[in-house]
């Protein structure tokens, strides 16, 4: 069996600096430190913060001063920011400077006038944080069927994306904007790591047999890596540590693809290669001692 580890599995730039500050902080700080809400959707990591006190809260009523609370990639609206310095808390903000990007892109449209539509999830913290910076008042869709039921739209339109959008999709949510409406300026904000990750995905994913696709369960990135390696390959499963590996008929697969979304430990995609690696060694070992059994 043959295994093939996309080399855009893991940690992108932004949650790689944002898990980078939060352990720093970890060391360093003298003062309680939280992270508003977990810093990647990753129970691992969560854990291991946890074990130097470090916790996630949800709201700023959780916490007093002093204290430091941490911003994570996602990015927050404004007016979290200001209810916890209100209360003299510090903020340490790791937004990803992508996300930072939308965000005030988004600010300066809706400041001009501009109807924000965001192509996303809306119940993604990204995106509940994106609303924030246009005073709660964008439109956020998801599919082609949702452009049916927007309301007419008499301003100019701003229609930015979910940095881990698909592509594909985004594009055609756009063509179908463009059809019913005519003052749509968009902005391709769908992040290069993400689509870079996901082109990945779609190649290996076609050239395999099984397709592993390693990730906390409510990472949406993971979510849209599964469904484009599904999508090629029906044998890929999500996983998020290598004791959840499927049990595989290694006889039957020649090349297996190992992927993982933006907040997979490194430790956790390397410990998934070791297993199937001791998996594969294993039927080696097996089919010498049939060879020898045989002769
Ligand atoms: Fe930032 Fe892109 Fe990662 S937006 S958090 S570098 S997926």
């Amino acid at each position: 069996m043959h295994i093939v580890v996309a080399s855009t599995a893991g940690f992108c730039f932004g949650v790689n600096n944002a898990v980078k500050i939060v352990f720093d902080l970890a060391e360093k700080s003298e003062d309680k430190v939280y992270t508003f809400g977990p810093i990647i959707h990753n129970e691992q990591v969560v854990n291991k913060l946890q074990e130097h006190g470090i916790l996630a809260i949800n709201s700023p009523e959780q916490v007093s001063a002093p204290s430091k609370v941490v911003i994570r990639a996602h990015g927050v609206g404004p007016s979290v920011i200001s209810e916890f310095e209100a209360k003299g808390i510090e903020v340490v903000n790791a937004t990803c400077p992508y996300v930072e990007k939308m965000q005030r892109l988004v600010n300066k449209k809706y400041n001009e006038g501009y109807q924000i539509i965001i192509i996303g999830d809306k119940e993604h913290p990204e995106i509940i944080g994106i609303t924030g910076w246009c005073n709660n008042t964008a439109y956020i869709i998801d599919s082609i069927e949702q452009v049916k039921t927007l309301p007419n739209i008499e301003k100019n339109i701003c229609v930015v994306a979910q940095t881990t959008f698909i592509r594909e999709k985004w594009e055609k949510i756009i063509d179908s904007l463009n059809k019913r409406f005519k003052n749509v300026l968009k902005f391709d904000t769908i992040c290069n790591a993400t689509d870079k990750r996901q082109s990945e995905a779609d190649k290996i994913s076609k050239e395999v047999d099984m397709v592993l696709v390693i990730g906390g369960e409510n990472s949406s990135n993971t979510n849209k890596l599964f469904e484009i390696c599904r999508a090629n390959c029906p044998e890929t499963y999500k996983i998020q540590t290598a004791s959840d590996i499927p049990p595989v008929d290694i006889k039957k697969i020649k090349k297996i693809g190992i992927t993982a979304g933006a907040s997979t430990p490194d430790w956790v995609i390397k410990e998934v290669i070791h297993n199937m690696s001791e998996l594969n060694k294993q039927d080696l070992e097996m089919s010498f001692a049939d060879a020898f059994e045989s002769s």
